[in-house]
């Protein structure tokens, strides 16, 4: 009896983080820069769960200590720490060693402002993870959720090439959570179960820089070319959607946690050296004329494995992709303005 309610807690162990396909070995140090905050605390949570994580460090400004006595009583053997304060030793010491540095710390949007406009109030967010990164754990993956993520990402970028410790295929933008979106929007169209349908999400994340090729949809989506204009804007809006909902009271807090939590299983599958591990990201790239842009990666234990490129797209898709170019490479271009003044 005992055997078998070992092998269901384990089985929903797997379920919970989505690794029924990996071997467990507890084996990687993941750290969680703004643990304490919206998304920090429930990502952390799925974080704790996940059975490739040996040990879960989480850092914040304030009010991490009660996060982690917290999650240390739940019954998983991921091991907790905490490390709190402003300065930038704590940072270090929280991220020493790490595997991967997740990064949701940041504030959030009100209603009526868009992601840019928060690069004001994140963008330093960027530059002391990167120069922590290069103190505790150069070799570390690091995934960004901060907004504006578009900005950000080149922010950690130019800091990290500044301090000689910029290994473009180990940082992304988590770009995760509109392949969630796209993926529930259409299983409801298609009535299915959201785990039958996959679409690849390419560009940036923050409007039209979000491209859904919905000519990829998998299964087939039949649709007028109305209906497929409003699921593509759907897409591109939802965050806003839910500023909007949340009234005052943030952004995406939950299902950002989720995805975010899925992306970090991925590296550690990719890190662990399992083949086939594919997903979006928005990254260092040079598949279109930004210089940063999602398109899906193969992963591996060095971050990026190859780049997989433009997939195949209808003639609008290619019309929306020209579309983007411009805004991504204004908000890149301020990202390494921004990172230049700083550094
Ligand atoms: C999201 O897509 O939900 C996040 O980027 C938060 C936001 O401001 O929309």
């Amino acid at each position: 009896r005992s055997q078998n309610l070992l092998r269901l807690s384990q089985l929903q162990e797997n379920m919970i983080s989505g690794t029924h396909r990996t071997h467990s070995v507890r084996n990687y140090k993941v750290s969680v820069v703004g643990a304490a905050g919206g998304i920090g605390q429930p990502l952390s949570l799925l974080l704790k769960q996940n059975p490739l994580i040996k040990e879960l460090s989480l850092h914040d400004r304030t009010n991490v200590k009660g996060v982690n006595m917290d999650l240390s009583h739940i019954c998983t053997a991921t091991k907790v720490e905490s490390f709190q304060g402003e300065d930038p030793a704590s940072l270090v010491d929280a991220l020493h060693d790490s595997n991967i540095v997740v990064v949701p710390a940041g504030m959030p949007r009100k209603p009526d402002m868009t992601r840019d406009q928060l690069l004001g109030a994140n963008g330093e967010v960027a530059i002391s993870v990167s120069r922590a990164m290069c103190a505790a754990c150069p070799k570390a993956l690091v995934a960004y959720i901060t907004n504006p993520l578009n900005t950000v990402v080149p922010i950690a970028a130019e800091t990290m090439k500044s301090l000689g410790c910029y290994d473009p295929k180990r940082m992304f933008g988590v770009t995760t959570l509109d392949i969630v979106r796209a993926r529930t929007f259409l299983a409801q169209r298609l009535k299915l179960d959201p785990a039958e349908v996959n679409i690849p999400v390419i560009g940036g994340h923050a409007g039209i820089t979000i491209l859904p090729l919905l000519s990829l949809c998998s299964p087939k989506l039949c649709a007028t070319p109305d209906e497929w204009k409003a699921l593509t804007h759907r897409i591109q809006e939802a965050g806003t959607e839910v500023v909007k909902a949340k009234a005052g009271g943030g952004s995406a807090t939950l299902s950002m946690a989720y995805a975010a939590a899925h992306f970090v299983n991925s590296l550690l599958r990719g890190l662990k050296g399992e083949s086939g591990v594919v997903e979006c990201s928005y990254v260092a790239s040079d598949v279109t004329e930004a210089a940063f842009f999602s398109t899906p990666l193969e992963l591996g234990p060095e971050g990026i494995k190859k780049n997989l490129g433009l997939p195949k797209m209808s003639d609008d898709e290619k019309e929306q992709l020209k579309k983007m170019i411009p805004e991504l490479k204004t908000s890149i271009a301020a990202g390494i303005d921004f990172a230049q003044e700083a550094i």
